[in-house]
């Protein structure tokens, strides 16, 4: 006879399971029942299993910065493209940043946000509401009821906060409605260029805007987030010297950082191809700041990896730099290219790699987050770390195409992600099988 199938329960089995939340790097089976972990440990077995012998299983991957573009550019991503991308790279949960078209500035664009999450999101989705109404950096947007229709944060992504005196109070005003805040530090009246203010951009002939650009605007975020209590974030850390001024801030403020997965591997040499590609924002930097911002991660001065997903439709990226929009595709390359680079480029160990893209984000959202913890929520990743792959149009299922990585050949992809216990991209062919 044989035993009726829990469709709500399924077994891993024979997975290198590494969660650095949880002491765990050793191969074993873990038991997914009703969407949360239920068991860890060896010998287990179910009514339906997933044969991972040879992989790796992470706690999911969590991404506190995305464009999904959505409303306004739906051309560019949607919430279904976006969230399947996010899927594709092994993300479990993603923030959508609010520099949309409208902002994301007002609790009706929030709950009708909410709802096409609902409908469209394959991962989990968390809104960041803009910090200023329309991101103009002059008034405040109302926090108390943005959070009230289902904003997670606020955030200023995009363009910064031009007025130190309006960061100052909304910084206040986001602690007093309980939101933390995502800041892009960037001081306009220094950012002047369109890349990194150095050597290649000189023999280049690109105007280029200084590193104090960010340095200035991330110092004075770091003593207002010190001054206000305000639980402060400071989103695409690209220069060493803002990295050690999160350092020194760590036990100051209420403050984290994170870094992108292109600050951590591409510098401004690739501006000389003077392709619209490689602008950014932050732009790429020196190789000294490349190094700098490793080290930082792996120090955990800065606390996480953030993608800024930035998709862009082709008639405005394939420009000449100058006139490119800034920004690059950034989900489905971000554990590849990090694995590949400063993983087996001996950089950083692969664990506090899993932790800057699992468990230190993910407890950043929310306690209890981002760990292969036996009652969390089983929201998990699988990567085949021995994978090679060439990165193409072909190969990513974002609706734009502006991958920096295009043509480079990746060590390691991901083969399967699961959120809430369900497998939401599946690449795991014949692994999958059912017991009777
Ligand atoms: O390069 C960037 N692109 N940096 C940002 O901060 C915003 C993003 C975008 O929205 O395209």
């Amino acid at each position: 006879m044989s035993r009726a199938v829990n469709a709500s329960e399924f077994v891993i089995r024979n997975a290198h399971v590494l969660d650095p939340s949880s002491d765990l790097d050793r191969i074993t089976d873990v038991r997914l029942t009703e969407g949360r972990i239920a068991e860890v440990g060896d010998g287990l077995r179910g009514g339906r299993e997933l044969d991972a012998d040879g992989l790796h299983l992470f706690p999911g991957f969590v991404d506190v910065h995305a464009h999904w573009r959505t409303p306004g550019r739906e051309d560019e991503e949607t919430i279904e493209s976006g969230s399947a991308a996010a899927a594709a790279g092994g993300f479990t949960s993603v923030v959508m940043m609010p520099n949309t078209d409208p902002v994301v500035d007002k609790p009706v664009i929030v709950s009708g946000l909410m709802r096409r999450i609902e409908q469209e999101s394959r991962v989990r989705a968390y809104i960041s509401a803009a910090l200023h109404a329309g991101l103009e950096g002059k008034r405040l947007t109302e926090m108390r009821l943005l959070k009230e229709a289902g904003a997670f944060c606020v955030s200023d992504d995009g363009l910064g906060t031009a007025s130190a005196g309006v960061l100052r109070n909304g910084m206040l005003y986001a602690r007093t409605a309980g939101l933390p805040v995502i800041l892009h530090c960037e001081d306009h009246t220094l950012a002047t260029g369109v890349v990194h203010d150095g050597v290649a951009a000189a023999l280049a002939g690109i105007p280029g805007s200084p590193a104090s650009a960010e340095d200035a605007a991330t110092a004075t975020a770091l003593i207002l987030a010190a001054e206000t209590g305000a639980k402060v974030h400071i989103t695409h850390v690209s220069t060493a010297l803002s990295a050690a001024l999160v350092a020194f801030f760590k036990s100051r403020a209420d403050v984290t950082g994170d870094t992108t997965p292109h600050h951590l591997t591409l510098t401004d040499d690739l501006v000389s191809t003077l392709e619209g590609m490689y602008r950014v924002n932050p732009p790429l930097r020196p190789d000294d700041d490349r190094r700098g911002v490793g080290e930082a991660l792996r120090d955990g001065v800065l606390d996480f990896v953030a993608t800024d997903h930035a998709p862009h439709a082709s008639e405005e990226k394939e420009l000449p730099i100058e006139e490119a929009a800034p920004g690059f595709l950034g989900h489905e390359t971000a554990f590849a290219a990090l694995y590949s680079e400063i993983v087996l480029g001996g950089v950083l160990p692969l664990s506090r790699l899993v932790e800057a893209m699992s468990c230190a984000p993910g407890r950043w959202m929310s306690e209890g987050a981002g760990t292969i913890g036996v009652g969390a929520s089983a929201d998990l990743t699988l990567v085949d770390l021995s994978e090679e792959w060439t990165v193409g149009r072909e190969s990513l299922l974002s609706q734009s195409a502006n991958s920096p990585y295009t043509g480079r050949k990746l060590t390691s992809r991901v083969v399967g992600t699961i959120v809430g216990g369900e497998l939401i991209h599946d690449r795991t062919g014949a692994r999958f099988g059912v017991r009777a």
